[in-house]
């Protein structure tokens, strides 16, 4: 078998958990600050780097609504886009079920069809192109109340056949799901599949209410279930997948350094997990960079990383044919890579 950095690199795989406001590189920002002459607290490159240092969730956020400010017509959503996608092809990344934060722009009086048709565009350009498919996620920001996530969902029903999931992100403490429950099941009623942030920072009973009144199918984060053993089992018979995070959860201090990471143990109860990037150019790494995490510290080894690219697959919103010419697809990339270089 080939070493495991190239394994990576080949095997072909899904997002399933990546903001695309969170894709928003240096140097796409001050450009974009210079276009739209936006005031931003940073003169280069390196200045943002330093600067993307997080005590907590909280603290990145506000870095991350601050630098969302540079992205006001459709263009710039566009490029935001496409750079995104251009960089993950690299990555061999060939679905991607991306998450946006309009309310995070019409409240700076952006208008709703210029943040998702931008996007829509490089989702587009990214299929004619890279030939990654992918589907859109709209997340509703939990610090916000109920009322403007009702208005939220009205302004995107015009847009309903683009948008396959709600999704629910942003400061979890002391914001449970629960507070959420009617707009999800509004959304839910409209067609809306529904995804949750929860058990990042929030405790594992937050997990508890995004399942049983979100009705969430798939766990965003979801890292502390593993405190309530009843819950974990709960995940694992109802197959409901969590979409973990390693490099975003070091970055955010949910654990102190990667050694202590417990997508181990996660794994190895049975959940169905898969590898994320989050917020990749705040965090510094991209979604191979996160396999990269595993093996280079946590000992997945590769019958492992094979286990977690066919789980990106079957934890997607993709239909059950297109998931089974995925799973072909990455065994036979595995049986390529093998011939290549006979053990
Ligand atoms: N958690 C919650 N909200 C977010 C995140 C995250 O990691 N990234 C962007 N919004
Ligand atoms: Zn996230």
């Amino acid at each position: 078998m080939t070493d495991l950095s190239t394994l990576v690199k080949k095997l072909p795989k899904a997002e399933l958990h990546v903001h695309i406001e969170g894709t928003l590189e240096p140097e796409l920002l001050i450009k974009l600050a210079q276009k739209n002459k936006i005031d931003i607290p940073y003169k280069s490159v390196s200045e943002i780097k330093q600067a993307y240092q997080f005590r907590n969730l909280e603290a990145f956020l506000e870095l991350y609504y601050q630098a969302t400010n540079v992205l006001v017509d459709q263009t710039d959503f566009y490029h935001l886009t496409i750079a995104y996608f251009e960089r993950i092809a690299q990555d061999n990344v060939r679905h991607v079920e991306l998450f946006f934060d309009p309310q995070a722009h019409v409240s700076r009086g952006v208008h709703f069809s210029e943040v998702i048709e931008g996007i829509l565009q490089g989702m587009e350009e990214a299929r004619a192109r890279f030939n990654i498919t992918s589907k859109l996620i709209l997340c509703f920001l939990r610090h916000l109340s109920e009322e403007s996530a009702f208005d939220m969902l009205k302004m995107a029903l015009p847009y309903r056949n683009y948008i396959t999931a709600v999704g629910l992100d942003s400061a979890e403490k002391d914001h449970p799901p629960k507070n959420f429950e009617r707009v999800f099941t509004q959304a839910r009623l409209e067609g809306f599949l529904t995804v949750v942030h929860a058990g990042e920072e929030g405790p594992a009973d937050y997990v508890r209410q995004a399942i049983e009144l979100l009705k969430a199918r798939r766990i965003d984060h979801g890292v502390r279930c593993a405190e309530d053993p009843e819950l974990v089992k709960k995940l694992i018979e109802l197959k409901i997948p969590l979409t973990v995070c390693p490099i975003s959860n070091i970055k955010l201090k949910v654990f102190s350094k990667i050694t202590d990471h417990n997508i181990r143990a996660l794994y190895d109860s049975g959940l169905l997990v898969t590898i994320n990037s989050d917020d990749p150019a705040f965090f510094g790494g991209y979604i191979n960079d996160n396999f990269m995490e595993l093996v280079d510290h946590l000992r997945f080894q590769a019958p492992e990383i094979i286990q977690l690219c066919k789980n990106s697959f079957m934890a997607s919103f993709l239909d059950s044919g297109s998931k089974e010419e995925y799973l072909k697809l990455i065994d036979d990339t595995v049986k390529e890579l093998m011939a290549e270089q006979p053990a």
